[in-house]
């Protein structure tokens, strides 16, 4: 077993750098396509807020869907389980992120709020219970970071409207089945716009440290989430943060994990760290593919599994 060092991860990187060229990087929003294929980060940061980083780790990126996992965490404090849980599921979907197949079989109640359906659903809970969701997520990420100007990329959020035909349908076919309470466009552009958000490994490494401490956040008085939540999140993250790709994730890197298609990917190992890793270039789920290496070669190398 290898000891927690910047030379450890470095070597993972090597290791995990040959596989670049054999994915693809997201080419759905044009804003997306641009980003250079080339770049590889890793970032671990340990309770005691020790970082460990190497490769592009300072470099921000748009963390897309991992966004997910942070509005989730808002509608749970300002929402009741029983209420939550009735709006959308915590199965896996075994299906793509954006898929609308399942929402029309299940009357509008999304499998879980990691796919695009759900995810949407947990935006339109906020957008009833906040004054004004935007500048919340922004307030959360910037302490949970300790970075004031983390900020969100109006590029991308903006090319994401331009091109958001199945997004919307997603949001639609929800409301018609009674499962969406405010204007779609309005919800739509928070949606966007927490995807847009960009952050570095270093920085979501810091950020996602809450789920690895029972809830708490370094250097914050008030716990983010109770333990128990915490678990919830984390068993989430195992079952549905990968989408169809959560089984193999499983079982090659056994920890909780969440993409976004912006090639990031966060992952915890609870009592002990948070990691974050980005590499562009996606597998067929839209996980990264160089990232998922990272990830499997750092659970190898220091011994870590949750199974
Ligand atoms: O909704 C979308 O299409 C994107 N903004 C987010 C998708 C995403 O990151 C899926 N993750 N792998």
């Amino acid at each position: 077993m290898s000891a927690l060092d910047n030379t450890l991860l470095e070597d993972i990187l090597r290791q995990a750098r040959p596989l670049i060229g054999q994915g693809k990087v997201a080419n759905y929003i044009p804003a997306l396509a641009d980003v250079p294929a080339e770049r590889l980060g890793i970032a671990v940061c340990t309770l005691d807020g020790t970082v460990y980083q190497a490769g592009d780790a300072e470099e921000r990126f748009s963390i897309q869907s991992i966004s997910k996992v942070l509005s989730l965490t808002l509608a749970m404090t300002r929402y009741h389980e029983s209420e939550l849980w009735q709006r959308v599921g915590k199965e896996p979907s075994g299906q793509p992120f954006n898929s609308l197949l399942q929402l029309e079989l299940e009357q509008g109640k999304p499998r879980n709020p990691f796919i695009n359906a759900g995810a949407l659903v947990v935006c339109d809970m906020l957008e009833t219970r906040l004054t004004a969701p935007r500048q919340r997520m922004l307030e959360v990420v910037r302490s949970l970071t300790q970075q004031p100007e983390i900020n969100y990329d109006r590029h991308v959020a903006r090319s994401e409207f331009d091109h958001s035909a199945r997004n919307a349908a997603i949001a639609w076919l929800m409301k018609s089945f009674g499962n969406f309470a405010n204007d779609v466009p309005k919800v739509l552009q928070t949606y966007f716009h927490y995807c847009s958000m960009t952050m570095s490994c270093v920085e979501l490494a810091r950020c996602f440290l809450y789920l690895a401490n029972h809830g708490r956040s370094l250097g914050q008085e008030a716990a983010v989430l109770t333990p128990k939540q915490t678990r919830q999140i984390n068993a989430l993250m195992v079952t549905s943060g990968m989408y169809d790709g959560a089984g193999e994730f499983a079982w090659r890197v056994g920890m909780p994990g969440k993409s976004g298609v912006g090639g990031g990917i966060i992952a915890v190992v609870p009592g002990e760290m948070s990691i974050a890793v980005w590499s562009p270039e996606l597998d067929g789920s839209g996980n990264s593919l160089a990232g998922t290496a990272a990830l499997e070669l750092l659970a190898e190398r220091i011994g870590r599994s949750i199974f």
